[in-house]
Formats: structure tokens, C-alpha cells, sequence
């Protein structure tokens, strides 16, 4: 009888076990990449050091001389709620869309490479797990009909 009870508990701790390992995989799949990449903090370093790389670049930074300080503050806060929506995040991108905004840049195809290696690297340095990574890069890529010109 005792043995009997004692198999009953295990039984039930068994599968109580497994139903929450299913449930937190679930609750893991169920997340947004928002999430998976750490929330809004996260989104905005990232944010902060890809511009950085942008701006720094000795071929892209001519997008962004003669920009004032705020200017670039404008462009980087709305760069972060565009992320930070696309992911799934609780933010809603108030810009102009990415046609309207990027039209006469002539932003080319190289250009476009450049910022995108340096995304790569910007999430790399963060240590974006592959999965989000790519997420992040093919959510970009849906971008990029939008803004090279030529
Ligand atoms: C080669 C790559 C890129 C270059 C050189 C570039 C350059 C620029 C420049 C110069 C502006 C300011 C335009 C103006 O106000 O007159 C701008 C605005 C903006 N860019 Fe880009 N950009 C690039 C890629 C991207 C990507 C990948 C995103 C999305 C994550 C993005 C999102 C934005 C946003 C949200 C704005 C501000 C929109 C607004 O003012 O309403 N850009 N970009």
C-alpha cells in the first residue's frame, strides 16, 4: 500500500515535470524576437552602436554630415521604435516610411552591404543568438527595396 503511494507521488511528480517543460518550451516559442532580444534597453544599444558604425564609416558617414545633433537623435530614436515595432515590441514608428525618407540619398547597392555588415556586427558584439540574428537581418532585408536607389 505504502509502495503503491509512494509510486502514485512519483507518477505525478513525473508528470507534472513534463507538462511544465512543454509549457515554458511553449511559452519560449511564444515570444516575440522583441523579447528574445531582450526587451527595449537592449534594442536601443543595439540601435546606438549600429547608427554608430553607420556614422562612423568612411564611406556611409556622408549620409550623415551636416546633420545636427538633434537631427541625429531624431533619426536614431525613430530607427528604435521601427525595431522595436517590427519586432513585435510594444512601440508604434510614428516616421515617414522608408521610400519617402531615403528618396534622392542615392543610397546604392554597395552602401547597402556595408550597413548591413555592420548590423551584423552590431549583433554579433551583442551576442545575438543565431536564430534571432537572422530574424533581424531578414526583417532588414524586406527594407532594402525601399532604400537603394541605385
Ligand atoms: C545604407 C543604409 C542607410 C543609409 C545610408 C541611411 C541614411 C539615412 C539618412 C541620411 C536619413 C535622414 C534622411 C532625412 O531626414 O533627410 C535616414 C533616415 C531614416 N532611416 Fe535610414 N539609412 C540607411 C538604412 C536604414 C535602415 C536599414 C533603416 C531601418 C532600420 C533605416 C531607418 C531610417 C529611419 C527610421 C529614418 C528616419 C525617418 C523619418 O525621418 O521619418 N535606415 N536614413
Amino acid at each position: 500500500m505504502r509502495n503503491h503511494f509512494v509510486f502514485n507521488r512519483l507518477t505525478f511528480l513525473f508528470a507534472a515535470m513534463i507538462l511544465l517543460t512543454a509549457s515554458l518550451t511553449a511559452n519560449a516559442q511564444q515570444k516575440s524576437l522583441y523579447h528574445r532580444l531582450g526587451g527595449y534597453d537592449a534594442l536601443a544599444a543595439v540601435t546606438d552602436d549600429f547608427i554608430g558604425r553607420l556614422a562612423a564609416d568612411k564611406e556611409l558617414g556622408r549620409f550623415f554630415t551636416g546633420a545636427s545633433d538633434d537631427s541625429k537623435k531624431r533619426i536614431r530614436q525613430l530607427v528604435l521604435d521601427q525595431l522595436c515595432q517590427a519586432t513585435g515590441g510594444p512601440c508604434v514608428y510614428i516616421g515617414r516610411d522608408m521610400k519617402t525618407v531615403h528618396k534622392g540619398l542615392k543610397i546604392t547597392e554597395k552602401d547597402w552591404d556595408i550597413a548591413v555588415r555592420h548590423l551584423t556586427a552590431t549583433l554579433d558584439k551583442f551576442k545575438a543568438p543565431s536564430r534571432e540574428k537572422h530574424e533581424v537581418l531578414t526583417a532588414i532585408s524586406s527594407l532594402k527595396k525601399d532604400i537603394v536607389e541605385q
